[in-house]
């Protein structure tokens, strides 16, 4: 009788402890959908697009790259869609000063490119604003 109870109480303790055992545990949380990768903020583009040229604090290349920090060229918002969309080459005048110089059309998505324009407007003392994607996609239709 003793031996018959030596053989089968791990198998007790076993039931046991797998009936019970889960009882206190945090309830599973469902599985949770993989994060989206997160869209580029305009700083990222900015860095990634545009500083080789315009520098990181904006303010350009001395009679090559023109600045954007404080361009009276930004007063034109529709002016500027364009200019990124498009590329410019030849003559351009920003705060008084010529350069004639060779911009390439920045191969960008509506999104990338107001993120990265509302940065420019935001940054370098300059005096604000956004582009909406919807500006992009307008002027991209309309070139
Ligand atoms: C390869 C160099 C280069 C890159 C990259 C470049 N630009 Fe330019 N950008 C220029 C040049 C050169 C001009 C003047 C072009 C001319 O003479 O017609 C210019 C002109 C401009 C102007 C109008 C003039 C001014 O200074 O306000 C804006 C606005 C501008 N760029 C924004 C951007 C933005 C935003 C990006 C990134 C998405 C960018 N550029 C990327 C070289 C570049």
């Amino acid at each position: 009788m003793k031996k018959t109870w030596l053989a089968i109480a791990p198998a007790i303790v076993a039931i046991i402890l797998s009936s019970c055992g889960n009882n206190n545990a945090p309830a599973e949380h469902p599985p949770v959908a993989a994060a989206k990768p997160a869209a580029p903020t305009g700083e990222d583009v900015y860095k990634r697009t545009c500083v080789a040229c315009h520098q990181a604090n904006g303010e350009g290349m001395p009679n090559t790259y023109p600045p954007l920090a404080k361009s009276d060229y930004l007063s034109d918002k529709a002016k500027v869609i364009k200019q990124v969309l498009k590329g410019s080459s030849g003559e351009i005048t920003v705060n008084g000063k010529t350069y004639n110089n060779t911009m390439p059309p920045q191969q960008l998505s509506d999104e990338e490119m107001a993120s990265v324009l509302t940065y420019v407007y935001s940054n370098f003392g300059n005096s604000g604003g956004t582009i909406t994607p919807e500006e992009v996609k307008a002027a991209r239709a309309a070139l």
